[in-house]
């Protein structure tokens, strides 16, 4: 059995792939699994997490690679030589993607993926976005079925903000109903702790007070996983 490879994509930008495949990768670290993270965006949020923490921050625990193959036989053969170089049991290598559906990284990704995570905000613009992003996955599956590999097996993570507004609510629920694979149960709040690492480009671990985000991280990386 190789490595788990989890991709993270939307085509929104700032939707919260970084966020989510970092701290995934963290919690999933603490659980006892061998990780690491590639970074298939030439703005290279999550490489720059890890290779520059701010002033007196502590070093991302978990290693991230850059991934800079132009063509998909380069790029595919840097996916599996990090695949390699983890354990094959309780390993899992987490992709993060650039905010672009033209992107030929994200398709060999997902052409490659055993798992697919869909960050979604309740907002009206995640909707409208949606239907590029099913018309790609049938792209992706078609060549996957050419391959001979499985469905992707999809899912999304909601990142809710306070959950107190009306509209938050029925947005939440139209998205639901609109997304073509399950919504996981446990959903990513907005909270100081999650913003704090991406800024200081640290750990949850290393930041004080954070054991109720660390507690959600936990509870999305075993549902994840299950
Ligand atoms: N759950 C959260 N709570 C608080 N802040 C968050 C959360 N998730 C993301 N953010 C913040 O939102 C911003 C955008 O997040 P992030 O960079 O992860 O999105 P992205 O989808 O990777 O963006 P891009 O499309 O540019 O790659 C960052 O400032 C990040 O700290
Ligand atoms: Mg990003």
């Amino acid at each position: 059995m190789s490595p788990l490879l989890i991709t993270v994509a939307n085509q929104k930008g700032g939707s919260g792939k970084t966020t989510l495949a970092m701290l995934l990768s963290e919690a999933l670290l603490r659980r006892g699994y061998a990780t690491c993270v590639l970074d298939a965006d030439p703005q290279a949020s999550a490489w720059k997490w890890a290779h520059r923490a701010a002033a007196g921050a502590s070093a991302f625990p978990v290693p991230v690679h850059r991934l800079h193959a132009q063509d998909q036989d380069g790029f595919l053969g840097q996916v599996r030589a990090q695949l390699l170089e983890l354990p094959s049991r309780r390993s899992v290598v987490v992709l993060d993607t650039p905010p672009r559906l033209d992107s030929a990284a994200l398709f060999w990704a997902l052409c490659a993926s055993d798992r697919l995570l869909v960050p979604v905000q309740p907002h009206v613009a995640y909707l409208d976005a949606l239907e590029e992003f099913v018309a790609l996955l049938e792209r992706v599956d078609t060549h996957r079925k050419s391959l001979g590999a499985r469905p992707l097996v999809c899912a999304s993570v909601l990142l809710s903000g306070s959950g107190r507004r009306r509209s938050e609510a029925l947005l939440t629920q139209a998205l639901t109903r609109a997304l073509p694979w399950p919504v996981l149960r446990t959903a990513l709040p907005e909270r100081a702790a999650y913003a704090d690492a991406f800024n200081y480009r640290t750990s949850l671990a290393a930041l004080a007070r954070t054991s109720r985000a660390r507690a959600t991280l936990a509870a999305l990386s075993k549902e994840i996983l299950r």
